[in-house]
């Protein structure tokens, strides 16, 4: 076991990890932050993504202790208590969620996405889209969401 310690949400919290231990796990399974979703498991559907020091990772394609000394934003962080934030509440009244599943990690990339890009093109939001799959929305709505958040 490695005790891994990390700023999640602006907190700082430490507990054990095997070293095979996925970020994705210690997350859910040692922090208790279960709004991160896990879909393929291996990279793909981009359920999973976080902010790792500000970057979007997929955190099912690291490991806990590499994620040691770092600063990782969850979908938890976003929201003020009970009063959500502009893109969260952009993408609940453009209906860009269905089931929710991949709504986690969407949400991340784009906080990312609209953090280096305030006011992306239609194309800059799909592309940085691109990173996740979504089986119910068909995307155009999330689009619509993102947008305008931005705007
Ligand atoms: Fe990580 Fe699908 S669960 S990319
Ligand atoms: Fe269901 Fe995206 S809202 S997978």
């Amino acid at each position: 076991m490695t005790r891994v310690a990390v700023i999640v949400n602006g907190q700082s919290r430490e507990a054990d990890a095997e070293p095979r231990l996925l970020l994705a796990d210690f997350l859910r399974h040692e922090l208790g932050l279960t709004g991160t979703h896990v879909g393929c498991e291996h990279g793909v559907c981009g359920a999973c993504t976080v902010l790792v020091d500000g970057e979007p990772v997929r955190s099912c394609l690291m490991f806990a202790v590499q994620a040691d000394g770092k600063t990782i934003e969850t979908v938890e962080g976003l929201a003020d208590g009970d009063k959500l934030n502009h893109l969260q509440r952009q993408m609940r009244e453009q209906h860009g969620v269905q089931c929710g599943y991949c709504t986690a990690g969407v949400l991340m990339s784009m906080t990312a996405l609209l953090r280096e890009t305030p006011s992306p093109s239609e194309p800059q939001v799909r592309e940085a889209l691109s990173a996740h799959l979504c089986r119910c929305t068909g995307y155009q709505n999330i689009v619509n969401a993102v947008l305008a958040a931005s705007s």
